[in-house]
C-alpha cells in the first residue's frame, strides 16, 4: 500500500475478480508543483518527505495540513510555565504552543488542550501522544473556550496557573477547501470551526438583511466598501466559496487585483466571525478569565485583528482597575521582523498578557 492519497472520486484499491490488488495511481497534477490541498500528499507526510516540507517552510509558506505556531518564544517568556503547574491551551490547534508549554511543565505538571474543532482535535491529540505526553499530563476537551469555567469544574480543577488563547483559525482549517474558509479554492461555503453545530455561512447569508450585513462587514472587518458589497450578498444563495469570492470581485470592477483580494478576505473574515459567534465567545471568555486563574496565574492572548485586540485590551485594563490583575501588558508585543518574513501569516499578530493578583 502507498502513502499517496487517491485522486478525488477514485475508488480505493480493492481486490479485483482475480483476487489481485488493483494498482493505486499516484496523485496527478499539471505543472511542476501541486496546487490543491489534497494533491500536496508530500506535505501531509513530513516524516517521509522531510525535504519537501523544508523547502515549503523556507519559501515562507505553511506545509499543507500543518500550522506554524506564532511568537512561541515571546509566549513562553510571558507565561513562564514551571514544573508541577496546570496550564490550559484554550485554542489547541496543531498543538505547537501546547507542546512547548508541556515540556516546561515537567515533571508533575499538566496541560488541558481545548478546541472547538472536532475534525482537527483528535489528530493533534494523537500527534502529542506520539511525542510521549500521556493522559496524566495532557488532557483534551472539545469545547468552546467560552465554557472554560465549566471545563475546569468538570476536571475538578479550581484554576490554572497558565492560560493561552491564540485566536482565529489554524492553517489546517484555512487551507483545507472542504472546511469552506478558503478564499482561493473551491469548497462548500461552510466556515464553521465545529461543523456539527450552528449554521453554515451559506445559510447565514441567505437569511441576513442588507442592513445587518452592511453593519457586520464594517464592525467585524472594517470593510470600506461594505455598502456596495452587502446588497449583492445578503439574502442570496451561494453554495461555494468561489461563488462568493467571484461575486465580491464582480462588485468591485474598479479595483486592482490586490485591493480586490483584500476586500474578499475581509468579507470572508466578517462572515466567519459572525457564523462562529467569535466576539461573544471572546467576551464571555474574558469575563470569566479572572475566575479561571490561580493566584499569580498568567494569561497570554494572541489576536489577529482590531476587533479582537480592542476587547482584550479593555478587559485587561478593567481587570487591573478592579484588582483582579496585578500587572498587565502596557504595550502589545509584535512578531519580530524575522518571524514576519519567515511566516507572513504572523504579520497581524498582537500579543497581550496579564497576571492574576
Ligand atoms: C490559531 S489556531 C491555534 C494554533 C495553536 N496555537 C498551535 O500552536 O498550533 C486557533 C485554534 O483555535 C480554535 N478556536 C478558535 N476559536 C475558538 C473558541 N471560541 N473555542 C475553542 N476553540 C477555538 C480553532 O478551532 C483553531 O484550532
Amino acid at each position: 500500500m502507498t502513502d499517496e492519497p487517491l485522486p478525488e472520486n477514485s475508488a480505493p484499491a480493492s481486490p479485483d475478480a482475480t483476487g489481485e490488488k488493483k494498482h493505486r495511481r499516484r496523485v496527478r497534477y499539471s505543472g511542476k508543483n501541486p496546487r490543491r490541498f489534497d494533491q500536496k500528499y508530500k506535505e501531509h507526510n513530513p516524516e517521509k518527505y522531510g525535504d519537501t516540507v523544508a523547502k515549503v517552510l523556507a519559501s515562507g509558506k505553511t506545509p499543507a495540513g500543518t500550522h506554524r505556531s506564532i511568537m512561541v518564544a515571546e509566549i513562553l517568556h510571558v507565561l513562564a510555565p514551571k514544573p508541577r503547574e496546570v496550564a490550559v491551551d484554550c485554542t489547541l490547534g496543531f498543538g505547537g504552543h501546547a507542546r512547548e508549554i508541556l515540556k516546561s511543565l515537567q515533571p508533575g505538571g499538566k496541560l488541558i488542550g481545548v478546541d472547538a474543532d472536532p475534525v482537527e482535535l483528535p489528530k493533534t491529540e494523537a500527534r502529542l501522544r506520539e511525542l510521549g505526553f500521556g493522559p496524566e499530563t495532557f488532557i483534551t476537551k472539545r469545547s468552546n473556550f467560552a465554557g472554560l469555567r465549566q471545563v475546569l469544574t468538570e476536571l475538578h480543577l479550581e484554576g490554572a496557573d497558565v492560560i493561552l488563547a491564540d485566536l482565529g483559525l489554524s492553517s489546517m482549517q484555512i487551507d483545507d477547501p472542504a472546511r469552506g474558509f478558503s478564499t482561493k479554492f473551491e469548497g462548500p461555503l461552510d466556515m464553521r470551526m465545529n461543523p456539527q453545530r450552528g449554521q453554515p455561512a451559506s445559510a447565514f447569508l441567505e437569511k441576513i438583511s442588507v442592513e445587518a450585513l452592511t453593519t457586520l462587514l464594517l464592525e467585524n472587518a472594517d470593510e470600506p466598501r461594505a455598502q456596495k458589497i452587502a446588497p449583492l450578498l445578503a439574502g442570496k444563495k451561494f453554495s461555494t466559496t468561489k461563488e462568493l469570492s467571484n461575486t465580491i470581485a464582480a462588485a468591485l470592477p474598479q479595483l486592482g487585483k490586490d485591493e480586490c483580494t483584500l476586500s474578499i478576505r475581509r468579507v470572508f473574515q466578517a462572515i466567519r466571525i459572525a457564523v462562529n459567534d467569535e466576539f461573544s465567545a471572546l467576551d464571555t471568555f474574558l469575563r470569566n478569565l479572572p475566575f479561571c486563574l490561580n493566584p499569580n496565574g498568567r494569561v497570554a492572548i494572541l489576536t489577529f485583528h482590531s476587533g479582537e485586540d480592542r476587547r482584550v485590551k479593555k478587559a485587561f485594563e478593567a481587570g487591573r482597575r478592579d484588582g483582579f490583575y496585578s500587572e498587565i501588558a502596557d504595550e502589545v508585543i509584535r512578531p519580530t521582523s524575522e518571524e514576519r518574513r519567515d511566516n507572513p501569516r504572523s504579520s497581524p499578530a498582537k500579543l497581550r498578557w496579564a497576571k492574576k493578583t
